[in-house]
C-alpha cells in the first residue's frame, strides 16, 4: 500500500481506526493462507534487522518467522555484539541499517531509555521503524490483543468491558507498556475498559490522559479502581497481568516489597465466576503461574491465552507487509 509504506510503527496512536481495521483484515487473510499453507511472498528478497534489548519469545519469532513467510530475511542482531555496546549513537545505527535493509525492528524496555532510542533511530532511518516494544508500548501486542477479541466478539466492540487488572509476579520487573497500549486502544474501539491496580502502581499519566480523551472521542470508557474484584464483575474480557511499580520507587528492592504486599492480586476461578459466562481471559504471556493466575484459569475454558500468542504471527505479517512492502 502507498499508504502505509515507509510509515513508523511506534505506537497505535499514529494509526486511525481505519488503518487499525485494515491491518487487522490483512492479518485475518494471511492467518488464513498461512493455515492452507498458500505462498504469500508479498516480501520478497526484503530485509528486516531485528535488534533486541530484551528477552523475547513470541515477539523475536513471530517477527523472524514472519519474514521469512513473507519471502524476506530477518536479522536477528543484540546490542553486545554490535558498536553499540562500544557507544555508538542511535543515529548512526539507524542511518546505517536502513540504507542496508527495508525496516528496524526494536526490542528496548529500559525505564525512560526505550521509547526515546526508538524515536531516535526513527527520526533517522528511512526505512520504517517497528516498535517490539519499549517501556512505554507494545503496539504488536495490542494488535494481536484486538484481533483475538474481535475473533470471538465480532467486529463491533462497542460496550463490551474489558478488565485490565495488575496482578502480583516475583520473577522480574515488567514494563507498563502492555496495560498502556490496551487502554489506549480498546478506548478507541468503543469498549469500557476498567483498569484496576492497587494504589501506587499507576500508569504513565500522560497515556491514561490520552486513554480518557480516546474513551470520549469513541464512546468508550476508562474507569479506575483500586479493588481487583471491580475489574472483573459483569467483565466479558479479563486480562490480570503484573507491571512494575515505577512510581512507588526507582529501587527495585522496595517495588519488590511493595509488591509483595499485594500477592492476593492473583486471578483465581473465584474471580472469574464474577466475569459473565461467555467471558475470555487473556495474557500476552509469558504468565507467572501461581502467582499472577492459578493454573486452572490460565488452562481452563475461559483462556484464550494461546490464539493470542498465534495471531502475534499473524498481525506482525501485516503490520510488515503493509509498511515494508508495495511501491514509492
Ligand atoms: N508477549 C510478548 O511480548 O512476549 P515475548 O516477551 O516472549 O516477546
Amino acid at each position: 500500500s502507498t499508504f502505509f509504506r515507509g510509515r513508523h510503527f511506534i505506537t497505535t496512536q499514529d494509526f486511525t481506526n481505519e488503518e487499525i481495521e485494515l491491518m487487522l483484515d490483512l492479518a485475518r487473510d494471511l492467518k488464513i493462507k498461512f493455515s492452507h499453507g498458500e505462498p504469500t511472498p508479498y516480501l520478497l528478497y526484503k530485509t528486516l534487522f531485528l535488534i533486541f534489548f530484551d528477552e523475547s519469545t513470541r515477539t523475536r519469532n513471530s517477527m523472524q518467522a514472519g519474514i521469512a513467510q513473507l519471502g524476506g530475511t530477518g536479522i536477528f542482531l543484540t546490542p553486545d555484539k554490535m558498536q553499540i555496546a562500544h557507544g555508538e549513537v542511535a543515529k548512526d545505527t539507524g542511518i546505517i541499517l536502513s540504507r542496508f535493509g527495508d525496516g528496524i525492528g526494536i526490542r528496548y524496555c529500559k525505564f525512560g531509555e526505550g521509547n526515546k532510542y526508538l524515536n531516535e533511530i526513527a527520526k533517522h532511518s528511512k526505512a520504517p521503524v517497528m516498535n517490539l516494544q519499549d517501556d512505554v508500548y507494545h503496539p504488536f501486542q495490542v494488535m494481536a490483543d484486538l484481533m483475538t477479541i474481535q475473533e470471538r466478539f465480532g467486529k463491533n466492540l462497542r460496550g463490551l468491558k474489558v478488565g485490565i487488572s495488575w496482578a502480583y509476579a516475583e520473577s522480574h520487573l515488567k514494563p507498563l507498556s502492555v496495560p498502556q497500549s490496551q487502554i489506549l486502544l480498546f478506548t478507541r474501539f468503543g469498549m469500557d475498559v476498567t483498569l484496576a491496580y492497587p494504589e501506587g502502581f499507576d500508569l504513565m499519566p500522560d497515556i491514561v490522559e490520552q486513554a480518557k480523551k480516546n474513551a470520549e472521542m469513541y464512546g468508550g470508557k476508562l474507569e479506575i479502581s483500586h479493588k481487583m474484584e471491580d475489574a472483573f464483575v459483569d467483565a466479558d474480557i479479563v486480562i490480570p497481568k503484573n507491571w512494575g511499580g515505577f512510581f512507588v520507587s526507582d529501587n527495585p528492592d522496595e517495588i519488590r516489597a511493595e509488591q509483595a504486599k499485594h500477592k492476593n492480586w492473583i486471578c483465581t476461578e473465584e474471580l472469574m465466576k464474577l466475569t459473565k459466562k461467555h467471558s475470555i481471559y487473556m495474557h500476552a504471556l509469558p504468565a507467572d503461574r501461581g502467582k499472577e493466575v492459578v493454573d486452572s484459569v490460565i488452562d481452563g475454558p475461559h483462556s484464550v491465552v494461546y490464539d493470542e500468542a498465534e495471531n502475534r504471527l499473524h498481525t506482525a505479517k501485516a503490520v510488515m507487509t503493509l509498511l515494508m512492502g508495495g511501491r514509492f
